[in-house]
C-alpha cells in the first residue's frame, strides 16, 4: 500500500517531498519523462497515456494517485470515471487558497495545455477571481534541462512583460516553475503564489479522508520515497539529485 505521485518530470518532486514529510505511508514518484513535455501533447494522447499509469499504478497497490502536475488535473474527472482509485487534482485545491488570500485579479502561468483548457480561469472565477493566463511552453524544457539562473532570465522575462498592470500576483500554474522563482523575483516586484506550496492543505486533508495517518509523536516515518522515471534518469538525477529507477511503463 502507497501513494503515487505523478509529473511529466521533476516539477512534483516538491509536492512529494511535502506529502511523505507529513504521512507515514511509502510514496512512489514517477516522472513520465518519456512524454514529457505533457504540456504540449495532444490532449487525447495524454489523457490515453494517463490511464495507463493509473491502472499501472492501481494494479501495482497505490491507495492514491496524486497529479503533482496541472496540466494532468485538467483531466482529473476523465481518469477518475476509469477507476476505483482516488486521482488527486491539484488545480482547484490550489484556486480554494487563493481565494481564501482575497487577490481580486491574478495572472496565472502555466503550460499551453492549461491554458487552453481554461481550468484556471473558470474556477477563479467560480470562487471570485478574475485571471489572466499566459501560456509558457518554454518554461518545462529549461527546467528539466537545468538551465542555470542567468540562461532562464531572459526567457522568463518574455512571458512576465505581458503580465497586466492590474494583476495583484503571479500564479505559478505548473509544478516545474517554482524552480524558476529566482528569474522571475529579478524580473517582477509582484508575489509569487505557487501552487506546490497553495495545493498542500487539501491534498493532505484527502489523504486523511483515505485513512493515511500522519507523522506525529507515536507513529514515525520508517520509509524511504522510491522514485521512477520513464526515460532520461541520468538526466533526471543530474537536474534534481534525486537517484530515479527506470521502469518500462
Ligand atoms: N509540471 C506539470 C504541470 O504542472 C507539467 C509540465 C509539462 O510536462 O508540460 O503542468
Amino acid at each position: 500500500m502507497f501513494v503515487c505521485v505523478l509529473d511529466s518530470g521533476i516539477g512534483g518532486l516538491a509536492i512529494c517531498k511535502s506529502l511523505e514529510q507529513n504521512f507515514t505511508c511509502p510514496f512512489v514518484y514517477f516522472a513520465d519523462s518519456a512524454f514529457c513535455p505533457y504540456g504540449d501533447l495532444p490532449l487525447d494522447v495524454l489523457e490515453s497515456r494517463l490511464q495507463t499509469l493509473c491502472r499501472f499504478w492501481h494494479k501495482r497497490g497505490a491507495v492514491a494517485i496524486v497529479l503533482a502536475c496541472n496540466t494532468a488535473s485538467v483531466l482529473q474527472p476523465m481518469l477518475q470515471q476509469e477507476t476505483d482509485v482516488a486521482i488527486l487534482p491539484i488545480v482547484q485545491p490550489t484556486c480554494q487558497q487563493i481565494a481564501r488570500q482575497g487577490w481580486a485579479k491574478v495572472c496565472v502561468l502555466a503550460t499551453k495545455n492549461t491554458v487552453q483548457s481554461g481550468v484556471y480561469k473558470s474556477c477563479l472565477q467560480s470562487v471570485g477571481v478574475e485571471a489572466q493566463q499566459i501560456a509558457c511552453p518554454n518554461f518545462v524544457p529549461l527546467v528539466e534541462s537545468g538551465a542555470n539562473l542567468q540562461n532562464c532570465l531572459p526567457v522568463v522575462a518574455k512571458s512576465l512583460a505581458l503580465v497586466e498592470q492590474d494583476c495583484q500576483a503571479i500564479v505559478l500554474g505548473c509544478t516545474h516553475f517554482g524552480l524558476l522563482r529566482g528569474a522571475m523575483q529579478q524580473v517582477s516586484d509582484l508575489p509569487i503564489l505557487d501552487c506546490n506550496n497553495l495545493c498542500l492543505p487539501s491534498l493532505q486533508s484527502s489523504l486523511c479522508l483515505l485513512g493515511l495517518q500522519k507523522v506525529g509523536d507515536v507513529v514515525q516515518k520508517t520509509h524511504q520515497t522510491m522514485h521512477f522515471c520513464s526515460a532520461n534518469g541520468t538526466k533526471l538525477c543530474q537536474t534534481s539529485g534525486v537517484q530515479f529507477k527506470l521502469l518500462n511503463v
